[in-house]
C-alpha cells in the first residue's frame, strides 16, 4: 500500500540540505555526588569542547524511502537504518567512527557501534524538534560522519543530538530560539546542552546546567583512543559500589581548576585536572593505567580519563609539545589511535546548507 503524505508543516523542500559541525568535550573537572533518588549524581563540572567534531548532514530526501536517494551512497563503512515510528520518516547513515562496517561483527549489544533507529540520540532530537514546532509529518535523512569516538567518554552521541537539533531548527526553518534548543537538549541527555554551547562552562545539577567561565588561553590536547566504549550507567554504578558508604557530602568543587583557567597556564591546568569517575573506570579497564603513565611519561603536563572514559586525555604544554607526545604515544602501541585537539572550540554550528551565506 502506498501511503499519502500530507504537505508538511516546515519550510524544507526535497533536496534542502543542512550541515552541522559538533564538537567533543572533555572533563576539565568532574565532581560527582551521591546517587539521587532518580537516578542521577550531582556533578560539579567543567567542561571544554575540543577540536574533534562529528559533522551531520540534514536532507530532505527527493524520493521516497526504500528507494534510492542522492542524499547518501551507502559505502562500506556506512550504517544505513531507518526509523518510521510517527509521520516522520527518518533514515540515518554513520561513516567513520561508530559505524557498524567498521567492526567485526559480535552477538552482544556493542556500545560503540552507533544504532541507527529511534535509539539513535540524533533521530529522538529530530523528533522533539518537529514536536516542539508542530511538524507532524516529514521525511529526513541523516548523514553522520562521525570523527568523535563512541561511548568514549567524550560525548560524541551528545554532540550528534546537538547537530540535530540545530540542523532540524535550520531545515526545517522552525526558528527555534537557543533557550528553547538548550531546554530540548536537557531532555536529550545531562551532556546535550554543552555541545550546543561550546567553549568552557561549568556544569551543575546532572551536568546540564551551565554558566560560562572566564578561561584565557589555548589548550592543546592528545587523546589516546581505546578499543570498544564504556556504558556511561555501568561507570557511574561502578563509581557507586566504590563509594558506598564513604560519600555524604555532595560533588568536590572545581575551584583549582577555575582558578588555572583565569591564568591560561597549560602546567596549572594539567596539575588541577579532577575525574572522580576515573577510580571507576580504571577498574573496569585496569589497561588505562598504563596509557595514563606513558602519557605522563612523555611528557603531558596533565593526564586524565575523559568523562566516563575509556579515552585518555593528555593536556600538552603548547601545540609544539602536543605534536610530539601523539607522535611518541602513537609509537608506544598503548592505544587503538591517537588524536590531537585543541580548546576551547565552538558550538554547533551550521557549516553548509541554509542558514550559511
Ligand atoms: O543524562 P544521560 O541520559 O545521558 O545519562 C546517562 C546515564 O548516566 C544515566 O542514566 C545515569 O546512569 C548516568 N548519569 C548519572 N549522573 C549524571 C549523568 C549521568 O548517574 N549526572
Amino acid at each position: 500500500m502506498t501511503r499519502s503524505h500530507p504537505a508538511p508543516r516546515h519550510g524544507a523542500h526535497a533536496g534542502s540540505t543542512v550541515t552541522v559541525r559538533a564538537p567533543a568535550k572533555v572533563n576539565l573537572h568532574l565532581g560527582v555526588g551521591p546517587l539521587r533518588p532518580d537516578g542521577y549524581h550531582d556533578v560539579i563540572t567543567v567542561l571544554q569542547a575540543v577540536s574533534l567534531f562529528d559533522d551531520l548532514t540534514a536532507t530532505v530526501p527527493a524520493t521516497a524511502p526504500g528507494t534510492s536517494t542522492t542524499a547518501s551512497t551507502p559505502t562500506a563503512v556506512d550504517q544505513p537504518g531507518s526509523d518510521t515510528s510517527t509521520g516522520l520518516e527518518i533514515t540515518v547513515a554513520v561513516t567513520g567512527e561508530g559505524a557498524a562496517g567498521n567492526r567485526p561483527a559480535t552477538s552482544t549489544p556493542d556500545v560503540s557501534i552507533v544504532p541507527t533507529g529511534l535509539d539513535n540520540i540524533a533521530v529522538r532530537a529530530a523528533h522533539l524538534v518537529a514536536e516542539a514546532a508542530g511538524i507532524t509529518s516529514a521525511r529526513l535523512h541523516l548523514a553522520l560522519t562521525k570523527g568523535i569516538p563512541v561511548a568514549a567518554g567524550m560525548a560524541g552521541g551528545s554532540a550528534d543530538a546537538a547537530a540535530a537539533l540545530v540542523a532540524c531548527d535550520a531545515l526545517w526553518q522552525t526558528g527555534l530560539d537557543r533557550a528553547t534548543l538548550a531546554e530540548l537538549a536537557a531532555r536529550l541527555g545531562s551532556d546535550v546542552p554543552f555541545p550546543l554551547a561550546g567553549g568552557t562552562a561549568l556544569g551543575t545539577g546532572r551536568g546540564e546546567q551551565l554558566t560560562d567561565v572566564l578561561a584565557t588561553g589555548e589548550y592543546y590536547w592528545v587523546f589516546a583512543l581505546a578499543d570498544g566504549g564504556l556504558s556511561t550507567p555501568a561507570v557511574y554504578a561502578e563509581f557507586d559500589r566504590l563509594s558506598e558508604g564513604r560519600l555524604r557530602s555532595g560533588p568536590t568543587p572545581a575551584d583549582d581548576v577555575l582558578a588555572a583557567l583565569r591564568t591560561g597556564d597549560p602546567r596549572q591546568l594539567g596539575a588541577a585536572l579532577v575525574n572522580d569517575l576515573q577510580p571507576a573506570a580504571l577498574r573496569l579497564r585496569p589497561a588505562l593505567r598504563r596509557v595514563l603513565s606513558t602519557g605522563t611519561e612523555l611528557g603531558a603536563v596533565g593526564a586524565i580519563v575523559s568523562g566516563s572514559g575509556p579515552t585518555c586525555a593528555f593536556l600538552a604544554a603548547g601545540a609544539t609539545e602536543s605534536i610530539e607526545l601523539a607522535a611518541s604515544l602513537a609509537g608506544m602501541g598503548v592505544a587503538r589511535a591517537v588524536r590531537r585537539a585543541a580548546g576551547p572550540a565552538a558550538g554547533a554550528r551550521v557549516v553548509a546548507g541554509a542558514g550559511t551565506a
